[in-house]
């Protein structure tokens, strides 16, 4: 398993994300005004996205992505599970392996799953230790806020570089009573701040706010040191990440209102499999260029041979 650490040769790493920290104001006008002023800091926003598997980490990593996060939206998106809770250990160190053998330079992030990391804090440390050992991740993500800061650290510690995720964390679905946007009430607002405080005190380089109002996304960003990546948290973050096959058109289930659609993977992978049965039925594939060929002498032999 490669690891591709190659750190000056455009190699993104854990330090230079926390260097792509750009200080914002945390009222909406103000960062509305500053959008039409772009300076440096504006074009430099943390690119992030998602992917579980070799061809489309490959081409992620290829057009510039900076950070590729082997999420456990992969049990809803590629596996067909409900819900992300069922994904175990195995099955994404199975994905985070794929991706590693395709991310030469983005920064590869691997999703601590339901389960890895909410009993004992020793086991915690050690099923990270091995998406780090034997895929091949340079950080690993958790979900939660204050509760998890004795974890983070533990992590940290452990030479673990560590991206948080509060607002709408998908693990807690029950507890949260399903998917919805979350932070709306004053009294949930302050928890989400004191979660963000909790995440960059115990030593995360990043943090994933979900599924928040963009106002709260805004203050967060604004009082932390290290960057904010958003996701259906409004554009006031220093980075935004979505799930590459919600942004592809190729999730068959609900996407939410923040995933914008750039392609349709899906419509285009139902046209060309229809039209290829239509071939099949009607004899038209293959076509005798798509067919091998016998030279003209073994075909005569062939031939002779059959009529003696
Ligand atoms: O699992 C995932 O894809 C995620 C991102 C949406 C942040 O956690």
């Amino acid at each position: 398993m490669s690891t591709a650490f190659d750190a000056g040769n455009g190699k993104i790493t854990v330090p230079d994300i926390l260097g792509r920290k750009t200080s914002r104001p945390s009222s909406s006008n103000q960062s509305s005004d500053r959008r039409s002023d772009r300076g440096d800091s504006e074009r430099r926003r943390i690119v992030c996205l998602t992917a579980y598997d070799y061809p489309t980490a490959r081409l992620l990593d290829e057009a510039g992505v900076d950070v590729v996060l082997v999420g456990d939206s992969v049990g809803m998106v590629v596996l067909g599970y409900e819900n992300t809770l069922p994904l175990t250990v195995e099955e994404m160190l199975h994905h985070t392996r794929a991706v590693r053998r395709a991310v030469r330079r983005a920064l590869l992030v691997a999703d601590m799953p339901y389960g890895s990391f909410h009993g004992h804090k020793d086991e915690a440390v050690r099923n990270a230790v091995r998406f780090v050992k034997e895929a091949g991740a340079e950080a690993v993500k958790v979900e939660g806020g204050e509760r998890r800061m004795e974890l983070i650290a533990q992590m940290v510690e452990a030479e673990i570089p560590v991206m948080g995720h509060i607002g709408l964390t998908p693990q807690s679905m029950h507890a949260l009573g399903g998917f919805r946007v979350q932070g709306k009430t004053l009294e949930a607002a302050e928890q989400l701040l004191r979660d963000a405080r909790a995440v960059e005190a115990a030593g995360a380089f990043s943090i994933v706010l979900e599924s928040i109002p963009r106002e709260l996304a805004a203050r967060i960003t604004s009082e932390l040191r290290i960057p904010t990546i958003g996701i259906g948290a409004g554009p006031d973050c220093d980075g935004q990440i979505l799930v590459l096959h919600d942004m592809i058109g190729l999730s068959l289930g609900h996407t939410p209102k923040f995933a914008r659609r750039y392609a349709n993977v899906g419509e285009a992978i139902s046209h060309a499999v229809s039209a290829y049965a239509e071939d099949v039925r009607e004899g038209r594939f293959p076509a005798d260029e798509e067919s091998y060929h016998l030279s003209s002498e073994v075909r005569e032999r062939l031939l002779a041979a059959r009529r003696s």
